[in-house]
Order: structure tokens, then sequence, then C-alpha cells
């Protein structure tokens, strides 16, 4: 990208992760030029103390615009796959926060800490991986460089923002409801609800669709999306992914099998050095890291780190991050800041 003293933006879709992605601009110090946010309807908005004009997306409106932050929805007819190419014909270069572009050989998915370098090989779109990847390939890549991995067994607990602001309204009502009836009557069936299950008092196993071998397409992109951000498709992944009543952080047990031995000393000095990790594994003082506590934090927080007691190489990593901030607005601002580097 040619070097200016400021860039031109458009952020796409004012949703969870879109209000985080303004935030984020600001928080960053990021140097803009215009500002140019859009989303389905045009109107007015306000986050924390600034007010930003909403514009009704269209082709042209990516006229002039150098960064193109999408935060809108996937699939056929969502943001990126109806305007991300618009956009990049215009002469922007897009950084995607949905998964239709992540996969294709040609779209670099980039985490900072992990592959800052595949930015440079953008043929215009470049993709943020799904909240869940980013947070645990933070915490893998720097064990992964010092012993390699074989396998990696992964249990999340994803918060309710993770599936959009309309989820969060859902869990918020339901908690409404149970807490009206005094706690007695715990079951509440929403109309339109916006996730597959109650998720107040609740938890369920089904994030995404499921598909014929009967993992999740959010199980599916853990493993894949690993693979292509660390460039092995030989560790073996496998993932079941968790909805729980969580406003925002996910949360993620995570099993790994290395490929030499390594001592718990020493996964905790490495990711200690290791960039944008926070080391939180004082288990006799009761700390370790928690959803409520990482909540507007843009680090990768890790604890619980063991020993598997009958299997010399495996380990246990207990990995928490805010998912809108590093699983989405603050890694995609972070991807524009290399950009521009
Ligand atoms: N939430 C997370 O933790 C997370 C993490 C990683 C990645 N992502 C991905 O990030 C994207 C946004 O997620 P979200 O959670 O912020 O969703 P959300 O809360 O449902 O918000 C979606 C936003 O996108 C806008 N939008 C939808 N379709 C559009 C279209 N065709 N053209 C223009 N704008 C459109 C909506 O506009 P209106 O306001 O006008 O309706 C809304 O502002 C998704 O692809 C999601 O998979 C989310």
């Amino acid at each position: 990208m040619q070097k200016k003293s400021a860039y031109n933006v458009a952020v796409v879709g004012v949703g969870a992760v879109g209000i985080e992605m303004l935030r984020c601009l600001r928080r960053f110090n990021f140097p803009i030029g215009k500002l140019c946010v859009l989303a389905r309807s045009s109107r007015q908005i306000e986050v924390d103390e600034y007010k930003y004009d909403v514009w009704a997306i269209s082709g042209e409106a990516f006229d002039g615009i150098d960064i193109a932050l999408f935060a809108g929805t996937e699939g056929e007819k969502g943001a990126a796959v109806q305007y991300a190419p618009e956009a990049v014909k215009r002469g922007a270069v897009v950084i995607d926060n949905g998964a239709d572009f992540r996969m294709e050989p040609t779209v670099p998915l980039v985490v900072p800490e992990v592959n800052a370098k595949q930015i440079k090989k953008h043929k215009g779109i470049i993709a943020n991986p799904n909240c869940s990847t980013i947070q645990m390939v933070v915490a893998l890549y720097p064990i992964y460089k010092a012993v390699g991995l074989k396998r990696v067994i992964v249990t999340t607990f994803q918060a309710a923002s993770g599936a959009g602001k309309q989820a969060v309204e859902q869990l918020r009502q339901e908690l409404e409801i149970i807490a009206k009836s005094n706690f007695q009557n715990v079951h509440v069936d929403l109309p339109n609800r916006a996730m597959p299950q109650q998720l107040a008092y609740n938890v369920f196993p089904h994030i995404g669709s499921f598909s014929d071998d009967d993992y999740t397409s959010e199980e599916w992109k853990l493993v894949k999306e690993t693979h292509k951000i660390i460039g092995d498709s030989k560790i073996k992944i496998s993932a079941t992914t968790v909805r729980v009543p969580v406003r925002t952080g996910h949360s993620e047990a995570v099993y790994i099998e290395t490929k030499e031995y390594i001592s718990v000393e020493k996964v905790r000095k490495i990711l200690k050095n290791a960039p944008g990790v926070i080391v939180v594994d004082d288990p006799a003082k009761a700390l370790y890291p928690m959803p409520k506590d990482v909540e507007g934090k843009t680090e990768v927080f890790v604890g619980r780190i063991r020993k598997d007691p009958f299997v010399k190489n495996g380990l246990w990593l207990w990995v928490v991050a805010d998912n809108l901030l590093k699983g989405a607005a603050s890694n995609a601002v972070q991807i524009a800041l290399e950009l521009i580097k």
C-alpha cells in the first residue's frame, strides 16, 4: 500500500464487531483521513461520546477508500460477498471479518503475532480468522515453534456476543424473564431467537451448522483455519464448540501433544515472552483467566498450564480472550496497521 500520512477508511457493519472496530481505530490512533461507516440502512449512531453518520451501503461508497474493514453478515447476501470485490475494484484493500474468503488460496488469513508476513501477499482481500481460532493460535504458535505440535483437542466456551448483537439481546431478554419469575421458571422460549437454543441458565454444543460428519462449521473452522495460519496441515486437531451464558469473552480448554518433550516451566516462560499473550497462572491464589476479566482487553490470556499425568508430551492450557476485540476488531485493525507500516 502506498505510504500516506492518513488513509480513507470504510467500516462496514455497526453490530457487535463494527462498533468495536470504530473504538479500535481510535484506541490505536489509526491515521484516518476520511471515515465512512456503512450498514444496511442509514442513521446516526453514538459510540461512547462520539457521533457517527452511518450510510446505506453501495458500490460507489468505496470510491476513494484505501482500507475497508468489513464486519457485516456472511453468506451470499452478506456484505462481504456483495461488496468486497466491488470495494477492491474501486481501489480499496478489504480486511474481512467473516468466513466467506478465509479459505481461498489467494486470500491471506492473518493473525499478526503468527503470520504477519502473509499480509504482503494479498490480492485485495485479507481475511480475519474466526474468533475462537485467533486466540488459540496466538497461545499455541510459540509452543509450536519451540517443540512442534502433534495433536490439539479443544473445547470452547463461547460467549453470546460471538453470535452478534441480537444474540446478546436474546441472553438479556431470557435473563430478564427468568428473573421476573423470581428464578422459579428457568425455561424460556423466545419467539425468533437469534441462537438455536435458550442460552440463559443453559449451555449448548451447537455453534454454526452441523455437517454430515456430525461436526459443526465452527468446529471445522478451528481445524482448517489453524492449519492455514500456522502453515502445517499435519497437526491433528479436533474441536467441540459450546455456547455459554457469558456476554463477551471466549474461553477454551486446549489439550496439546507436542512433538518433543517440554516442561510446564518452559511453556510458561515461552508464553510469558510471546507477543500478545499474558500468563495468569497461579491456581493456589485462585488466579486464572476468566471472561469477565478480559472484556475490553486486546491480549490473549493463558492459565491452568499443566501436564497430562499419563502422556509424557501432553499438556493442558486454559485460553481466554475478548472475542469482539482480539477475536475480531482489534485483530483486524492490527492487520490494517501492519498494512500501512
Ligand atoms: N461477534 C464476534 O465475536 C465475531 C468474531 C469474529 C468474526 N465475526 C464476524 O464478523 C461479522 C460481523 O459480526 P457481528 O457479530 O458484528 O454481527 P451483527 O452484530 O449481527 O452486526 C452485523 C452488522 O452488519 C450489517 N450488515 C448486515 N448485512 C449487511 C449488508 N448486506 N450490507 C451492509 N451491512 C450489512 C448490519 O447492518 P444493520 O445494522 O443496518 O442491520 C449490522 O450493522 C460476521 O461476519 C461475523 O461472523 C464476529
